[in-house]
Formats: structure tokens, C-alpha cells, sequence
């Protein structure tokens, strides 16, 4: 008899990080968007993710049953673990994923390595993952497969004979096809991703570059429909290929920034860092998301404006990420020197223009700074979504702030209409819209965050998640059973490794 079928999400990571301390292990949150969107959604269903500990420590099913275990009852779904080797990490996450796609996909392919050793582990690695998805699913599940890691993961699993239905989505901006075309390895890529019965985009933009490099590798290809979703036929496939923004829990968000503790934790913050405003930018570490350029605008605004000097402070967040890259230690100095030029050349007795935070914040502290923030500076250079621009205006929920967004972020198609959008490589362009956000009118900050407010409350995560799975599989979020958590590890106590070598 069929079961009934589950959600099985699949990414590189888990939402959690292993972290050692002397002799003891620790779960950490992870950080960035990916797992800011999905949390929520497994956590009011219940199913499995699937995806790397964040470790290359070797640990017996015992080990792992006692984190994990407690772990998944806590969220309220199961967490199943792939184990990577450090040569692994090294050639497939450190390489292939961020010395070759990301950069890539994020037009800068100037910054790429492209290794075959890399591509080879790619491939490898995805058929690792394809094993231990064969291992926890059954036929009916939908395996729902996100990012440009794991771009092989339904190919593998097709050559393995393991039949599921295959979603995927991808949480990064599509390349334009004369970058994408430069991929050694383009042929093969898009092969394996037209293996999924539905691959998901980010916006228009990401989904007509795609479509742009099918018909340069396959003339014939042929697409019918219209709409957010349409059938695509190329290189002897046929899949659904969909545009859909990813958005933020708005309800959670604005819930925890109304909270008392919070408002008052924002209150002080004014106070703790000597301002009248407060302008906030919160990034990973990542040189796509143009931190030293918006350094540079704010600089420059301080040289225009003398007015904001003394009283405005940017409080620059920037969550540590990827740091064996080499490009992304460089961006680190490059940030540090920086920031040091502009306290050096600015800072007054009781006053410091640019705060700057190192490190990954407390929810409750990440929430009290949007929400005490009078202007909040997104400007990546490019990325898929962005989320942090969504957090901030559900954080506002008294004398409402400006959002300054960069025209290459993909919120920009949606949040358009209300946030002052810029171009992050236009350094006089950016100091000036900040200054007009400063001083701001109410009447128009109201009007402009009325408008952000309204447009993520339609469109927040849970109407992304029904709007993906009603593409992939006819299906809302609630049509998905209420699944009680599987065995941690059904089949005796044989370490992973030895069930990974069968
Ligand atoms: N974030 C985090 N830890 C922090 C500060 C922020 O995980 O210390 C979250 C933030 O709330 C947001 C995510 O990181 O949800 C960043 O997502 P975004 O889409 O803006 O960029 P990404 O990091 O995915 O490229
Ligand atoms: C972005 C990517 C995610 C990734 C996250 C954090 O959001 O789209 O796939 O998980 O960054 O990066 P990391 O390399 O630490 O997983």
C-alpha cells in the first residue's frame, strides 16, 4: 500500500552547525537565508531535512543519535546528516560550490577557479548525498532540493534507479548566458538540473538567463505556457521551470519586534552607541554583498553632509562565512582597514560613525537593532533574494524607517515601489539617498513602509512554500500529514561511513 508522501527538504547543510569545544559538541543555528526561510516551515509540519553538519569530525551513529535525537524532537522534525571527508569540504564545498558557482553565478567570474579535481568531487559528493536520500525516503515523498550545491543531486538519483518526485530551487541569482556559457561543465549542469520534475527560480530575471543558456546549447528547445510557471522541453528533457521570491515568517518577525523586551532592548540602543540616527546593515561575510562600497558611500556621505557628523552612527553587522576561501579572508582586511580609516578620519569624543560587529548576533538583538534602525542599507552587488531587507521592514512597527535597497538584489522586483533603490557600484548616488532617507518626511516614510509592510505580508514564506509545492505537486503545506518523526537510524548500529560504503 502507498504511504502517504512526505516533505523531504535536501541542502548542503542542516539548519544546525556541529561546533567542538574542547571535548564537548554543541548544535549551533545556522546562518544565512536558506535556513532563516526553511526553519519555519519544517518546524510547522514536521518532515525530514537532509544536509551537512558542518563538520568533518568522525562520529559514530551513537554519537549522532544523542545530538541529533533530542534535537529533532525539540524542532519537531527529523534531522538526517550527511558526512563529508575534509577532502570533501575542501574540493566540493570550499571548491567547486564557492570557487566556481557562486562566484559565477553572481557575474563575477573573474573570481572563479575552474579546477576539474573540483568538478569531479562535485559530482561525487552529489551522488553521496543521493545515497543517503535513497536511504530515508520512499516513492511518494517529494524530495525538495535546494541550491547550487547539490544542482546533481536528482541526476544521481535518477542513475541510481531510486524514482521520487524532484523539485528544486535555487536560492541564487541564474547567471546571464554569456557567464554561464564560460563553465567548463555547462552542458553537463544543466542536464543534471533538468532532471527535476520542477526547477524554481528566484525572479523573471534568474529564470530567462536559464532559458537563455538552454537555447544557446539546444536551438530546438521549446517552451509552452505562461505565467509564473511553464513547460520546458530541451536536450531530449522535459521539466517545469518556475520563478518564485522566497520571503521571511513577516507574522514571527513583527511578533518578536513588538515584544517589550525587545522595545526596550532597542530603545538603549541610541543611547548605547551616542546617536539621534541609526543606519544598519547586516551581511555574511561575502564580497557579493558590496560592504566596502557601502562603507565608502557613507563615508562620502559624512565628507557631503557634515550635518550627519556627531549624531548618526552605521552599525555594520557581518556574520562570519566561508573564511578558508581566500577571497573572503581579503575581504575581512579589506573591511577592518576600512572601517578603521573612517572612525580614524571622523570619530568626535562620545561619538564613533561606523559600529562594527564581527560576528553572528542573538534573534532577539538582530530584531531590536532592525527595529531601532531609522534607515537599513542593503546594497549587495548581486544576490538571489536578500532577506535581511525583508526582516527589517516587518521589524517596523513604530515610526517606520527607510529601506535603501540595491537594484541587483532580487527583493528589488517586488519591494520597487517602496524602498529607495540604488546602484551599489555608484558611491555619490548611494551617499545621497541616504541623506534623503534621513530626512525623510513621516508622512512619506509611512506611505513607503506601508507599502513594503503590505507587499511581505502577502507574500511571506508560507505563501512561497504553498506556492511551490501546488507547482511541484498539486499540493498546499497543509495537504503535507502532520508526519510524526521517523527512526533516527533504522538499521542497527553500523557507523554512517559503513553505510555509505555499501
Ligand atoms: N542572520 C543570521 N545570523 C546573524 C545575523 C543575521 O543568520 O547573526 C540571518 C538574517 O536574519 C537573514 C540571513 O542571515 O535571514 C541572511 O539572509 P540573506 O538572504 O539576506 O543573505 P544570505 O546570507 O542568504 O546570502
Ligand atoms: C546563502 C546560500 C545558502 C548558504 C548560506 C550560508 O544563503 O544561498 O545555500 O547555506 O548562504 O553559506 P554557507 O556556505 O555557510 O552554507
Amino acid at each position: 500500500m502507498a504511504k502517504e508522501p512526505r516533505l523531504v527538504v535536501v541542502s548542503n547543510r542542516l539548519p544546525v552547525v556541529l561546533e567542538k569545544n574542547g571535548n564537548s559538541q554543541r548544535l549551533k543555528p545556522g546562518s544565512g537565508g536558506l535556513v532563516t526561510a526553511l526553519t519555519p516551515i519544517l518546524k510547522d509540519r514536521g518532515g525530514i531535512w537532509i544536509g551537512w553538519l558542518g563538520t568533518t569530525e568522525r562520529l559514530s551513529i551513537r554519537q549522532l543519535r544523542t545530538i541529533l535525537g533530542p534535537a529533532s524532537e525539540e524542532w519537531g522534525f527529523r534531522l538526517y546528516p550527511v558526512l563529508l571527508s575534509d577532502e570533501e569540504v575542501e574540493q566540493f564545498y570550499y571548491g567547486f560550490a564557492n570557487e566556481v558557482l557562486w562566484p559565477l553565478f553572481h557575474d563575477l567570474q573573474t573570481r572563479c577557479r575552474f579546477d576539474p579535481a573540483y568538478w569531479r568531487s562535485y559530482v561525487a559528493v552529489n551522488a553521496k548525498y543521493a545515497r543517503v536520500v535513497a536511504r530515508h525516503t520512499q516513492e511518494d515523498d517529494l524530495v525538495w532540493i535546494h541550491d547550487y550545491h547539490l544542482m546533481g543531486l536528482s541526476a544521481a538519483l535518477k542513475e541510481m534507479g531510486v524514482k521520487r518526485q524532484y523539485a528544486f530551487f535555487l536560492h541564487i541569482p541564474f547567471p546571464p548566458p554569456d557567464l554561464f556559457l564560460k563553465l567548463p561543465w555547462r552542458e553537463q549542469l544543466l542536464r543534471m538540473l533538468l532532471q527535476n520534475d520542477l526547477i524554481a527560480f528566484q525572479t523573471l530575471r534568474d529564470r530567462r538567463n536559464f532559458l537563455g543558456s538552454l537555447r544557446v546549447l539546444d536551438r530546438r528547445t521549446a517552451v509552452s505556457g505562461r505565467g509564473p510557471a511553464i513547460k520546458v522541453t530541451s536536450m531530449g528533457y522535459t521539466a517545469n521551470v518556475a520563478h518564485l521570491p522566497i520571503s521571511i515568517d513577516f507574522k514571527g518577525f513583527s511578533r518578536q519586534a513588538k515584544q517589550p523586551d525587545v522595545a526596550a532592548q532597542a530603545k538603549q540602543l541610541k543611547e548605547t552607541y551616542h546617536c539621534k540616527h541609526l543606519i544598519i546593515g547586516v551581511d555574511r561575510l561575502d564580497y557579493t554583498k558590496g560592504i566596502p562600497e557601502r562603507l565608502n558611500a557613507f563615508r562620502l556621505a559624512l565628507k557631503r553632509y557634515p550635518e550627519l557628523r556627531g549624531n548618526t552612527t552605521l552599525v555594520q553587522i557581518v556574520v562570519p562565512s566561508r573564511e578558508r576561501v581566500p577571497a573572503y579572508g581579503a575581504l575581512k582586511g579589506e573591511i577592518d582597514a576600512l572601517v578603521g580609516q573612517i572612525n580614524g578620519e571622523f570619530t568626535q569624543d562620545g561619538w564613533v560613525p561606523v559600529v562594527y560587529r564581527y560576528q553572528s548576533i542573538p534573534r532577539d538583538e538582530l530584531v531590536a537593532h532592525y527595529r531601532a534602525a531609522d534607515v537599513a542599507l542593503v546594497t549587495p552587488l548581486k544576490d538571489g533574494m536578500n532577506l535581511v531587507c525583508k526582516e527589517y521592514c516587518a521589524c517596523q512597527v513604530e515610526d517606520p524607517g527607510v529601506l535603501i535597497l540595491s537594484e541587483f538584489a532580487g527583493a528589488a522586483s517586488q519591494l520597487g515601489g517602496g524602498a529607495l533603490l540604488v546602484n551599489p557600484y555608484d558611491a555619490e548616488g548611494m551617499a545621497d539617498a541616504l541623506y534623503r532617507a534621513l530626512t525623510m518626511p513621516l508622512s512619506q516614510r509611512r506611505r513607503r513602509m506601508r507599502l513594503l509592510r503590505r507587499n511581505i505580508t502577502q507574500e511571506d514564506i508560507f505563501w512561497w512554500v504553498d506556492n511551490f509545492l501546488r507547482t511541484a505537486a498539486s499540493k498546499a503545506l497543509r495537504d503535507f500529514p502532520e508526519s510524526t518523526l521517523p527512526p533516527l537510524f533504522p538499521r542497527g548500529r553500523r557507523t554512517i561511513r559503513q553505510q555509505e560504503a555499501e
